[in-house]
């Protein structure tokens, strides 16, 4: 008898440790971040991937937070080889990020796959930048550190044992029966034994985002020019059609930073061999000098699958997977020996002789033309996590690259993922929908990635307008014009409209450079939801919204349905970009005063306001105390040590602060201090604006010349 009872204990023992929660042990690893381990987590996973560590000097300026959930809410257990997960979710929290998505801004209800692959028109979770990261509106984030494809159930699965079930109704009779039952958990389903997860504190969810970006080593801090101007050529351009393109820019006066090359750039491409094609590009250094003399830098395409007419493809041959693409060898970027071949060759006659940077295509998906989940590689990684990781790898070591030059680059990636916050790399794809890339820009903000919405052709004049305006206020304003060869003056009528709005990028160049040295030093991204903004973290976080009615309460659409339309650039400004076709829209303006970015009129404040902007506006809006730093409409970003005048444009009735952000624009020396940030100050002094701005620092880059003051709202 008592034997019995021994092994049924012991049995019962067995079923608490192995089903039920274990109880998990967090460990604060940087200020207001915690760890927890459960089972063997693979060594291979997003943070390897990229090899960046936390930026610990940011976080710990960061107010302290407190572990945002109850503990034992949180449960981990591993079940036949695989690891679930689950975290609490209350009623009235709305859940963001999860990754790049393109048509939803809020992921509760949501059930995902987050698998890398080219985004191809719904949201479940296959997408460039599937960041298994996710913010809650009640200030605080999740973020799972594992490279495999996660089965993500966002307050969509309803446990027995649930704490808030969902109430039962019946169908036969309740005419607002839910096919949805309300949901009181997050449950995310890892493939692996084990894995190392994360819980982010905030106060606000702003706060959970800094902190996820800070671990992640804090945002890309491009180079000036990167924030400049881009035009890529049509596919099979050559030097010479590369000079002409510079030259007509310059004759036309149109900004130009630098031209991106297209496949033809190369002998042979898809699969590749990564030297010059020697018809169209003979003297390639030649041009690159060229170019550079003008101000003007060379981008180049790659996607990593190696031809066999590639100089490398012997050599490679014994580092690369099972399969091939378009019947290119796949780089094991896992071994010493393909990384020192391919990045080899991506030096040698290129970053070598001064091309600026890379745009990486092709490392995302689809299905149909990369690696099979069933490819090998010598170095043993699956050929999942290769999938989940593939991009973050080539932003990693092509960033170090230039790293060891100390230089700064700027390129275009089709794939990432958690880890690769600091890589100075934005996301494009071959989705075209102008109102869907808005909401990617708004996601990337909640992702850690930045994104641009890129404008290739149009078929109306309008369409080539509004398209290009969003682009402005956007972390890479590009025309891609691989295929179709369009150039900003295409469209005649709407040629002088396109050349302001390309001027004024150039023009809030130093507003641009200091919110990008924010999303680096404070994790704060550059470009994000509304729900990031202070008044709608405060409402949106009310346990229920009692009015919902829009006019009455601007922020109920947060709420109820989603803002995806809108968003916040910078510190300072809103911007509600125009669609073709559309002649008015609604804009949510936050509490506060806010203020027509153009003009400096009072446009509104806590509320919605309806507006019917031309053509030649896409609708921006400044917070009441809003300083721009601006400088000159400039055809190229200024040089290292070059000085330009600065208009300080003030906004609004607030007193306003700014932080000016300077260093040389082009190395890493920013990272050993040579950086500073000049505090620009406005406020009224017997009943008069005055502005004022802290010295320049001794011994640090200074590129502000004469500074005048611009009081926008009289
Ligand atoms: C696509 C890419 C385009 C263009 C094209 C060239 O995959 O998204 O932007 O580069 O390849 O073949």
């Amino acid at each position: 008898m008592k034997f019995k009872k021994y092994i049924f204990l012991s049995f019962a023992l067995f079923l608490t440790l192995s089903l039920h929660a274990r109880q998990t042990n967090w460990v604060e690893v940087e200020p207001g971040i915690w760890k927890a381990v459960i089972g063997k987590p693979e060594p291979y996973n997003l943070l390897t991937a990229s090899g960046v560590g936390p930026y610990h000097e940011g976080l710990t300026k960061l107010k302290p937070a407190e572990f945002p959930l109850s503990k034992n809410e949180i449960t981990a257990k591993i079940i036949d080889g695989k690891t679930y997960l689950r975290f609490p979710l209350d009623r009235g929290e709305q859940l963001y990020g999860f990754g790049l998505n393109f048509k939803t801004v809020n992921q509760r209800g949501r059930i995902l796959e987050l698998h890398v692959d080219h985004y191809n028109g719904s949201d479940n979770g296959r997408t460039h930048s599937p960041t298994p990261f996710y913010v809650s509106s009640k200030g605080y984030g999740i973020f799972i550190n594992s490279a495999r494809y996660l089965k993500v159930y966002a307050g969509a699965a309803v446990r027995r044992d649930s704490k808030n079930p969902p109430v039962v109704q019946d169908r036969n009779t309740d005419p607002d029966w839910n096919p949805h039952p309300y949901s009181d958990g997050v449950e995310i389903l890892v493939p692996a034994e084990g894995v190392e997860f994360y819980v982010i504190g905030g106060p606000t969810a702003m706060n959970a985002v800094q902190r996820f970006n800070l671990f992640n080593g804090g945002g890309c801090l491009p180079p000036r020019w990167g924030l400049g101007f881009t035009q890529r050529l049509e596919r099979m351009t050559d030097a010479s059609g590369v000079a002409a393109e510079a030259k007509a820019f310059e004759d036309k006066g149109y900004p130009l930073d630098f031209i991106g090359l297209e496949p033809g750039w190369q002998s042979k491409s898809y699969p590749n061999t990564f030297e010059w094609d020697a018809k169209r590009f003979p003297e390639p250094e030649k041009l690159v000098k060229e170019m550079l003399h003008k101000n003007i830098r060379l981008n180049l395409w790659i996607n990593p699958y190696v031809s066999p007419d590639a100089p490398i493809y012997k050599k490679i041959l014994p580092y690369t997977a099972s399969h091939t693409v378009w019947a290119g060898l796949v780089p094991d970027l896992k071994t010493d020996s393909a990384r020192k071949f391919l990045f080899g060759t991506l030096e040698k006659n290129k970053i070598d002789i001064g091309i600026s940077g890379y745009k990486i295509d092709e490392v995302d998906g689809g299905d149909s033309y990369l690696w099979p989940d069933l490819a090998t590689f010598p170095s043993g990684i699956p050929a999942e996590q290769m999938r989940q990781t593939y991009g973050l790898l080539m932003q990693r070591y092509t960033t170090e690259l230039y790293q060891k030059r100390n230089l700064r680059t700027y390129g275009l990636v089709r794939a990432s993922n958690a880890g690769g916050v600091s890589f100075p790399y934005v996301i494009y794809n071959d989705y075209y929908n102008h109102q869907d890339f808005i909401t990617a820009l708004i996601n990337s903000g909640f992702s850690g990635v930045l994104w641009t919405p890129e404008v290739r052709a149009s078929n109306l004049p309008e369409e080539w307008v509004r398209r290009f305006q969003s682009n402005v206020f956007s972390p890479m304003a590009m025309i891609n014009a691989w295929a179709s060869g369009t150039k900003p003056w295409t469209f005649p009528e709407v040629a002088p409209i396109i050349k302001r709005f390309a001027l004024l990028r150039m023009q809030m160049m130093p507003y641009w450079y200091s919110e990008f040295a924010r999303y680096h030093f404070e994790g704060i991204p550059p470009f994000r939801a509304m729900n990031l903004e202070p008044g709608f973290q405060d409402l949106v976080s009310v346990k229920e919204a009692k009015n919902l009615n829009l006019e009455e309460n601007p922020y109920a659409k947060a709420i109820t349905s989603e803002i995806k339309d809108q968003y916040m650039a910078g510190e300072n400004l809103l911007v509600a970009p125009m669609f073709t076709g559309q002649k008015s829209r609604k804009v949510i303006l936050p509490a506060g005063k806010w203020f027509d970015f153009y003009t400096g009129k009072y446009a509104g404040g806590g509320e919605v306001i309806n507006i019917t902007p031309g053509l030649d506006q896409i609708p921006v809006y400044v917070k009441d105390g809003g300083i721009i730093p601006m400088g000159k409409p400039l055809l190229h970003a200024p040089k290292a040590g070059e000085k330009v005048d600065l208009e300080i444009r003030y906004y609004g009735t607030k007193p306003g602060e700014y932080k000016l952000y300077d260093d040389d624009g082009e190395t890493f020396n920013y990272q050993k201090g040579d950086y500073s940030f000049r505090t620009i100050k406005v406020s009224k002094v017997n009943g008069k604006l005055l502005g004022s701005i802290s010295k320049a620092e001794k011994n640090k880059p200074n590129s502000v010349g004469k500074i005048t003051y611009k009081m926008m709202t009289l």
